[in-house]
């Protein structure tokens, strides 16, 4: 099963791939490897609202005053490239990671023009990309390519989303850092959830993997079979 992917099963997939999720579910590690297996681009459509959300931090723009953030927003450059991320040229890969650009990501995420705006992005980087990408994000599967045959949704329970969040950091966390974590967790996905805009939902022909018991090669693997199965 490991290399499946080099038999010719996989030379006729007809993508998009797309992945939703919560915060943490997974979708960019699943979504990277998945690409890199079958050797389409990635986009992780999240680095987009948090480009936005850095614009708002360096241009002291507030959240309300949406008319600013839209113009600045409609003329910034973002481009995603696997990991890094450039806005105007800059270098904001590592500075959008922060706890205060997640949140704004997030605040930005309810504005029906923002999304707007990046929806159209990402359709053209689907067009770009011949159907042949793997892209992940809150409305993939809803908005951005609800007929593509391959929807998936990764979902597990936030303490263990938090959990596997810290775990990538070097020390090990306090019961404190724990607590905070799925405070931040439990606000983003009540928000990405009770929006108007585009709000995260389980389509009817999504396929939900729950992850919370399963390894992230096991992920993946149910993924590529998935794959097949709807070829
Ligand atoms: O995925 P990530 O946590 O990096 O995304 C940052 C924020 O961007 C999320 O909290 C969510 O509110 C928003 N987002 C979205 N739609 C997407 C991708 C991300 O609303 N397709």
């Amino acid at each position: 099963m490991a290399n499946q992917n080099n038999n010719t099963n996989y030379k006729n997939l007809v993508g998009p791939i797309a992945i939703d999720g919560p915060v943490a579910s997974g979708k960019s590690t699943v979504g990277k490897i998945i690409a890199e297996r079958l050797e389409w681009p990635f986009a992780d459509t999240g680095l987009m609202y948090r480009a936005i959300g850095y614009i708002m931090e360096k241009e002291s723009i507030s959240i309300n005053n949406n008319v600013k953030l839209y113009d600045h927003s409609l003329n910034a450059k973002i481009t995603i490239n696997d990991d890094l991320v450039t806005l105007n040229g800059e270098d904001i890969t590592d500075v959008i990671t922060s706890p205060t650009i997640s949140k704004n990501a997030s605040l930005v995420a309810e504005s029906s023009q923002i999304r707007q705006l990046l929806t159209n992005q990402q359709r053209n980087m689907v067009t770009q990309a011949r159907g042949k990408i793997v892209m992940v994000g809150r409305d993939i599967t809803t908005v951005i390519v609800p007929d593509t045959l391959h929807k998936f949704y990764l979902d597990a329970p936030s303490e263990i989303r938090s959990l596997r969040r810290l775990s990538q950091q070097n020390r090990a966390p306090s019961a404190k850092d724990i607590k905070n974590m799925q405070s931040q967790i439990d606000e983003r996905d009540a928000r990405d959830l009770s929006r108007a805009a585009s709000p995260l939902r389980i389509s009817k022909d999504t396929q939900v993997i729950e992850t919370a018991h399963l390894t992230l090669a096991q992920v993946v693997e149910e993924i590529m079979v998935k794959l097949i199965q709807r070829k």
